[in-house]
């Protein structure tokens, strides 16, 4: 078979990432293959590569601002790809998309205030919730033979409850869901008539595999739509997380001015020269590279599926309808969670990311990180056999 772009192996140690050069802080050892943080070693589309170099040759890194140009590349993203209609005064920003969430939560919530996410779910959901002094409500996903569905159940219980604010992972880490047209309406719907406030993290939207449409969560109706706030960025899609850059959106004014006054209050709305060149570069020429992306990732979470079924049987794999993330079901190997742990880190020496941190139902689960060349994916894989 022919090398591809993404078989390149590029040694990424020494190079202030958190991936290789923050091992022993994570995981107490060094000797390990990390695959765990949800960034990919692949190299970004040359488009992104040549903006960022020539914005280093220019060599004067002034004061930046978000230009309407950045905007602009963004709008014809969303609406090429999702038939998304924004006006580009919808359009606010964040450093990263947990500051978002993290701001969300302090702007719209009160102290005490009833908080929901679908767990298991990405640590940071938690966390903005927790470390702001909310109330976290849980409505565990219903883990399906082949996927996770969302139990409407405990779902609408846990809006009767009382909650103010709902942050939807959309398309869902660790989980893989790319959630329907029919279920966000579903899930909007409920939240309109219990009057929550949606906030729908979309940084996976670009990356659903093997013919899965992504629908934003404010395309499904107006209805929803001014009571959501959208989070987007280029940061997972083209690699480039360490840039820092990411997108608001909000047709509600009210919600919109809530968020700006306190972005600008902290002075986080300028950002960072390197964003704002790659950002529009990604946006505007990268469509084609992500093309190619897709089908490689698809290709490693086959060759993953395919070794964990001949090789590791007892593994149980969701087989992800986005992103580059496997969410892997160790119980029935009979040993603890703990067990697992120790065998994966001591005798495997593989980095992966540990199920409990996206909630209790991540108990006896790893999640792997296959956005990575074939070759180390392999050696992963034989690494997590060797640990059983
Ligand atoms: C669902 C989700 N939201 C947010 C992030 C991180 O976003 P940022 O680095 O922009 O804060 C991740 C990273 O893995 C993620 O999976």
């Amino acid at each position: 078979m022919a090398m591809s772009e993404f078989d390149k192996l590029i040694d990424r140690r020494g190079t202030d990432c958190v991936k290789y050069d923050n091992l022993y802080e994570n995981f107490g050892r060094k000797d390990i293959l990390p695959m765990w943080v949800a960034d990919m070693d692949f190299q970004s589309p040359p488009a992104v590569l040549a903006a960022a170099r020539q914005c280093c040759d220019h060599g004067i890194f002034g004061y930046t601002f978000r230009s309407a140009e950045g905007k602009d590349a963004f709008r014809a993203w969303v609406q090429k790809r999702y038939q998304w209609e924004v006006d580009p005064s919808w359009i606010s920003s964040s450093p990263g998309i947990v500051t978002a969430l993290s701001l969300s939560v302090r702007i719209f919530t009160a102290p005490g205030d009833k908080v929901l996410i679908q767990t298991p779910v990405y640590p940071p959901f938690h966390a903005v919730v927790k470390d702001n002094g909310r109330e976290l409500v849980c409505s565990p996903l219903k883990r399906g033979a082949m996927r996770y569905e969302v139990d409407w159940e405990n779902f609408e219980q846990a809006l009767q409850g009382g909650v103010k604010m709902f942050i939807l992972c959309n398309s869902h880490n660790p989980v893989g869901r790319v959630w329907t047209r029919e279920e966000l309406l579903r899930m909007g719907q409920l939240c309109c008539r219990y009057d929550v406030m949606i906030v729908s993290d979309e940084i996976h939207a670009d990356l659903a595999l093997y013919g899965n449409v992504h629908t934003v969560m404010a395309s499904v109706s107006e209805e929803i739509a001014a009571r959501t706030l959208t989070a987007m960025a280029p940061s997972k899609t083209f690699n480039i997380a360490g840039m820092m850059n990411s997108l608001i959106i909000a047709s509600n004014p009210e919600i919109r001015e809530r968020y700006n006054r306190e972005l600008t209050s902290l002075h986080l709305d300028l950002g960072n020269i390197f964003g704002h060149v790659t950002l529009k570069a990604a946006y505007r020429e990268g469509g084609e590279w992500l093309g190619e992306l897709l089908h490689y990732l698809e290709g490693n979470i086959d060759f993953a599926m395919d070794y964990f079924s001949r090789e590791l049987p007892a593994v149980k794999v969701f087989k992800p309808e986005g992103s580059f993330l496997l969410w892997l079901d160790f119980n029935d190997t009979g040993l603890s969670h703990e067990e697992c742990g120790e065998r994966l880190l001591k005798i495997g020496k593989i980095g992966l990311n540990d199920g409990l941190t996206f909630g209790e139902e991540g108990r006896g689960f790893r999640r792997m990180n296959i956005g990575c060349p074939r070759s180390v994916l392999e050696e992963g894989l034989k690494r997590i056999k060797a640990a059983f």
